[in-house]
């Protein structure tokens, strides 16, 4: 998920460069906020002391969040 992430996010910020998306820098550090977030969840001795659900909640809230509201922010600025 670590891997595949970082991949979207450079190509998605790419992207927001390229079009001179003016939110650039904040949308960045929700994306870095997000790998930072995913290390810990790779390291299994964090893992195995984190309730389960605290994982799924997490990544629930960044697809409410993020893709829906930040990502769409994208959307909206290229329609205009
Ligand atoms: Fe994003």
């Amino acid at each position: 998920m670590k891997e595949y992430s970082k991949e979207h996010f450079a190509d998605e910020e790419q992207f927001m460069k390229e079009n001179n998306y003016p939110d650039l820098e904040d949308h960045k550090k929700k994306h870095d906020m997000f790998i930072d977030k995913v290390c810990v969840y790779e390291d299994v001795e964090l893992l195995l002391r984190a309730p389960y659900y605290d994982m799924l909640n997490f990544l629930k809230e960044w697809m409410v969040e993020h893709i829906t509201v930040c990502d769409q922010r994208i959307a909206t600025f290229l329609n205009q």
